[in-house]
């Protein structure tokens, strides 16, 4: 007999930290997964529209994944060791990850999560540059660990004395809510502009680095314009600074165009760091820098006792192997296309969606009580999901209030699975209105 919910509800509540939140007025427990659906205890199936969060890139225990674990463990492959051993199926994944990154970016070290991955690049960043400050935006997330949280520009994600040292916030490249009342067709970049001014108001003049999110994940996929990271690469160079592309969510070709978005969109990146992906659930991440940050760490050990772990590692490098293989990116690219024009044409009939946005297989759905106004919708975003959910699709939320609909399903989704997340959709959105 599987556990209940209400047992495993319990001991949560009895063992957990407060802060450990689930999703759902009912909540539901996973138990299996196979391809872009995950089951219950009792082997009910939904279709997985956000991966856990935004994680599942092959798809969900795929074939060729078990096929090498299992032989991994089969053969009494090391399960651990560290960089202080040599171990080849590190420096595979290295070579191959690096095929992918912009010229410029050559080098490689794996953490455990994009937290720390974000924690590297801001000790490399600042041991280059022999500065302190960090530039983040308001409304992004980079990680729950000290430095990356101090750059977390989301109330909700905060904690009481949490010490936001060494960074200023520049404001946010959100179209939909411009912080300057402006249209993107007219704007001029201001927000871009920002940075220049946050840099001259609150900092001595010279920076360590600038990091954002080229679509903000947390923050609801927010998808700046292009031209938006051109300009802010130039104003961060300018002024000293090392530009870090988090790409914990955008990586591994989620956006349909390259396997890193900021090669697609030809950002000057310094450092990229990345995760969730990558690995298709295990628990690694990797930050990506230039020789010229890299050079600078010589002489001082930085050391990570589970990054860059023989399981970990091997996992990312199928994964990768299965992006390439399975023509996964261009898949995202098709998918997105098609999820983007039928979520487009339900918001004809759905007065709440105030913005479809995103790229690739990263698409947000803004929901609002009234277009004009665009007062936050949280409650009927929660409501849409519940109903959703009971109908057998899984969607993420995101957002300052959480008024954000999040799709990152598994890159392999197919027509079939995304005409099914649109209908499942427009019966949820049609059910939820009768309840307000
Ligand atoms: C953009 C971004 N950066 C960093 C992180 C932190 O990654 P992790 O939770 O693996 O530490 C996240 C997590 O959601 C993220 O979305």
């Amino acid at each position: 007999m599987p556990e209940s919910n209400e047992s495993i509800l319990g001991k949560r509540k009895k063992h957990l930290i407060a802060s450990a939140v689930h999703y759902y007025k009912t909540p539901v427990q996973l138990v299996k997964a196979k391809g872009q659906y995950v089951y219950d205890q009792e082997d009910r199936a939904y279709l997985d529209c956000i991966g856990g969060i935004v994680c599942i890139s092959a798809g969900h225990n795929h074939p060729k994944i078990k096929e090498k674990l299992l032989s991994m463990l089969e053969k009494n492959e090391i399960q651990h060791t560290t960089l202080l051993f040599l171990n080849h199926h590190v420096t595979d994944l290295a070579e191959e990850l690096l095929k992918e990154a912009p010229n410029s970016i050559d080098r490689i070290f794996f953490t455990n999560s994009g937290s720390e991955a974000n924690e590297l690049a801001f000790m490399a960043a600042r041991n280059a540059t022999g500065e302190t400050v960090i530039v983040n935006l308001r409304h992004s997330y980079h990680g729950g660990t000290a430095a990356a949280l101090s750059s977390c520009g989301h109330h909700t994600w905060r904690f009481k004395a949490q010490p936001t040292a060494a960074v200023t916030s520049a404001m946010e490249p959100y179209c939909y809510r411009c912080p300057f009342g402006k249209k993107p067709d007219s704007c001029a970049l201001e927000c871009a502009k920002n940075i220049e001014t946050t840099i001259q108001t609150s900092t001595h003049g010279k920076i360590a680095a600038f990091i954002a999110e080229p679509v903000m994940g947390v923050g609801g996929f927010i998808t700046p314009p292009t031209e938006y990271f051109h300009e802010a690469a130039k104003i961060v160079h300018n002024y000293g600074g090392k530009y870090i592309s988090d790409e914990v969510q955008t990586g591994v070709g989620r956006c349909g165009g390259a396997y890193f978005l900021s090669k697609e969109l030809g950002i000057d990146a310094d450092i990229i760091t990345m995760a969730k992906g990558l690995g298709n659930g295990a628990p690694i991440g990797a930050t990506l820098m230039t020789t010229e940050l890299s050079n600078p760490l010589t002489g001082k050990l930085f050391f990570n006792t589970f990054g860059g772990d023989p399981f970990q590692t091997a996992q990312a490098k199928v994964t990768l192997e299965i992006i390439r293989e399975e023509k996964l990116i261009a898949n995202a690219k098709a998918m997105g296309s098609y999820l983007m024009e039928g979520l487009k044409n339900l918001q004809k009939n759905h007065s709440w969606i105030g913005e479809v946005r995103g790229r690739g297989l990263m698409i947000g759905i803004e929901l609002v009580k009234n277009l004009e106004t665009k007062e936050y919708a949280t409650a009927e975003t929660a409501e849409v999901m519940e109903i959703a959910k009971n109908k057998g699709v899984l969607f993420g939320k995101g957002g300052l209030f959480g008024n954000v609909l999040r799709i990152a399903p598994a890159l392999s989704i197919t027509r079939g699975q995304c005409d099914e997340v649109l209908k499942v959709l427009d019966e949820s959105f049609f059910e939820a209105k009768l309840k307000f």
